[in-house]
């Protein structure tokens, strides 16, 4: 196992001493009543009480079945996620309730109800069925943060087709990836979107990706935001406008059954290439809905409730999307970044709309610091009254800013731990309830089980640390990866038997609260983005100077890590400050612009043990700076030497 973080800064985190008992007022009122862990103690049933809250067109008799590693949830039952997001609220009188308050980036903004979401998804849905589209196809959704991605999400759900979101950050190569991996039929996206004033050529950014070869492909379906003229090709690319034109605003839906697909959405893995997440309607449901409930004391008909993720990641599908709207809450969807067109615009947002509920990330509550409290005090942020993190660990600096700036002291924080894998929220304090400590994502969500083990498998006792597992199975679980079932044993059931290993390392204190660590495999974790050390190695050997290349994460006071990425040129190449510049905008190119690496440094050879394996844990050690353990097995061990004064000097040269 290696160890992210330095050990004394885990042992300073353990020795974190402060305590936030629940506010007696905020305990009076909250969901989550004392006993709520008793009750779920019998997992399935308290599972299957909160599978009941939902519609289900064919109620189900059956609760789990468990084909070790396999899980199916309620698999007699039937039932449609649009029509649990929507259909049942606006039946309900609900229609003119707000599903979302939206605020594009250049200002403009708009009121959605659940009666308007439910009509424009009908009339979506009938488009797609009216182009072929049909219950067990996969969908491509490359989109902005705008209306229409949560509106093509959900016509996906009503009739069947799984949606595979690919966030519209990423390059053309990756989108590439994911359509022909799962044999997707539609590419839904937009003209261009907004990011910091500028334009994001995302139709243009799909041209390229079919032009790449993309066999399953028969339609391309674009959402006018931007307005620029775009190229389409006829017969593949069709306006989002003529495909709702004409279409009624009714829609039967499909009946699916619980286990059928819901979406796939793609995340970093050890290696190279992204693994399809499979979540299935009826349990992914039940675990979205009921954390949403519980962790953010959801009251629908009152709170303003602001997840600040992007859709494209899984926490703005679970937290945006599904579990908001199945709940009837009211939710700010926010399409740019927080800062345009000034570093204030998060908390204006918060006072226009009188949030009450936010839910965002420590790289950014690390960065609102940097940026200090005067953005803060120009608004009323009285409304807030509770705060959520979520992506990555938490220091308790942040948290604690995050509770005295933010929160004016008086909102409970809960930091959130969970993975695509899980769909929903496994680690996390229970607001009203739980003994609230900077840094720690406190205790397990109920009906969920959790353990620390060491190295051979064996529980370690409170107040020790290790890998992080998860002990049953839970209905929002991952169903698997597409087309890979042997992966999927191999990634997360191998490791040690009967266990779900998470990837992450974890301490455990003396009260059972956990605190998290970063994660114990190659992914690294920059700005609460999942980003594979073997995929930016592959980028870097994609360009033709390149001979090898070595990647790790490196701390970084911002954004949790950073990229620092080792490399070893061909005979013919000079290693420039010029080249360095390029590499790391040839990674963008083919990665995404959120990927960069922030140090780079040329070597004329990478640390190998003898058999010739690159020694990571080296390059790690160097890259933190930390002293260097035995090097002995090392081929050339002036290799090290070299790197490491050449680590020391790149290591001050900010991007
Ligand atoms: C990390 C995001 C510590 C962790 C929901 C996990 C966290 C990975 C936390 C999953 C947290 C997420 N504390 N670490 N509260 N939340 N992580 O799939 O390393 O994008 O394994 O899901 O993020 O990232 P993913």
């Amino acid at each position: 196992m290696t160890t992210p973080a330095q050990p004394e800064a885990i042992e300073a985190l353990l020795k974190e001493g402060r305590r936030f008992p629940p506010p007696p007022a905020f305990a009076a009122q909250a969901n989550a009543k004392p006993g709520i862990y008793e009750e779920a103690a019998d997992a399935e049933a308290w599972w299957t009480g909160w599978a009941r809250k939902l519609e289900w067109s064919k109620p189900f008799t059956q609760g789990l079945v468990w084909n070790e590693p396999f899980a199916t949830w309620f698999a007699d039952g039937e039932l449609n996620a649009s029509v649990n997001a929507l259909d049942r609220h606006v039946r309900n009188g609900l229609a003119s309730r707000v599903a979302y308050y939206y605020e594009g980036e250049p200002g403009d903004r708009w009121t959605v109800t659940y009666g308007e979401l439910l009509d424009a998804v009908c009339r979506f849905a009938n488009g797609l069925r009216k182009l072929g589209v049909k219950k067990g196809d996969r969908v491509a959704i490359y989109m902005p943060m705008i209306v229409e991605l949560p509106i093509a999400m959900l016509a996906c759900a009503r009739i069947g087709a799984a949606h595979s979101v690919i966030f519209g950050g990423f390059a053309p190569d990756a989108i590439v990836d994911r359509v022909n991996d799962s044999e997707c039929v539609a590419l839904i996206t937009a003209d261009q979107g907004w990011r910091r004033g500028k334009k994001v050529p995302l139709k243009a950014n799909c041209d390229e990706a079919v032009a790449k070869g993309m066999p399953s492909l028969k339609h391309v379906i674009v959402a006018k935001r931007v307005g620029d003229p775009v190229d389409m090709v006829a017969g593949r690319d069709h306006w989002w406008d003529d495909v709702v034109k004409d279409q009624p605003s009714t829609c039967e839906p499909e009946r699916m059954n619980a286990e059928d697909l819901l979406f796939l959405l793609y995340t970093s893995g050890t290696t190279a290439k992204p693994k399809g997440i499979k979540h299935t309607t009826g349990g992914y449901l039940t675990g979205v809905t009921a954390t949403h409930k519980l962790v953010f004391d959801l009251k629908e008909e009152a709170d303003v409730y602001w997840c600040a993720a992007d859709i494209g990641w899984v926490t703005g599908h679970s937290y945006i999307v599904y579990g908001p709207l199945c709940n009837g809450a009211s939710s700010v969807l926010y399409e740019g970044t927080p800062d345009f067109p000034d570093k204030d615009r998060l908390w204006e947002i918060v006072d226009r709309y009188k949030v009450t509920i936010l839910y965002t990330a420590p790289t950014a509550i690390r960065t609102f610091m940097k940026w200090g409290t005067a953005y803060v005090d120009k608004h009323d942020m009285t409304s807030l009254r509770l705060l959520g993190s979520v992506g990555e660990p938490i220091n308790p600096e942040a948290w604690m800013w995050y509770h005295t700036h933010i929160g004016g002291g008086r909102c409970p924080v809960v930091d959130t731990w969970w993975q695509t894998e899980t769909g929903a929220i496994m680690i996390t304090p229970l607001p009203g309830i739980t003994t609230l400590k900077p840094g720690s994502a406190t205790k397990p969500f109920p009906g969920i089980g959790v353990d620390i083990l060491d190295e051979a498998g064996n529980s370690v006792p409170l107040g020790g640390g290790g890998y992080i597992v998860l002990t049953k199975p839970w209905p929002a679980m991952m169903r698997g990866i597409y087309g890979d079932d042997a992966r999927y044993k191999e990634t997360y059931w191998s490791r040690f038997p009967h266990k779900y290993l998470a990837g992450d390392g974890c301490n455990r204190d003396i009260d059972g609260d956990y605190w998290f660590m970063g994660r114990i495999d190659d992914v690294m974790n920059i700005s609460g983005h999942r980003i594979s050390t073997a995929e930016v190695e592959s980028a870097l050997v994609d360009h033709p100077d390149v001979a090898e290349a070595a990647v790790v994460g490196k701390s970084d006071d911002v954004t949790g890590q950073a990229i620092a990425a080792f490399v070893s040129l061909k005979s013919h190449a000079n290693g420039t400050p010029e080249l360095a510049d390029e590499l790391r905008d040839h990674v963008s190119h083919i990665l995404g612009k959120f990927v960069h690496p922030k140090y780079l440094t040329f070597t004329q050879e990478l640390p190998k043990t003898r058999s010739g394996k690159i020694m990571r844990r080296l390059l790690r050690d160097i890259a933190e700076g930390r002293m260097l353990g035995d090097t002995t097995t090392l081929a050339d061990s002036s290799v090290v030497a070299e790197l490491q004064s050449r680590a020391v000097e790149e290591a001050n040269k900010e991007e």
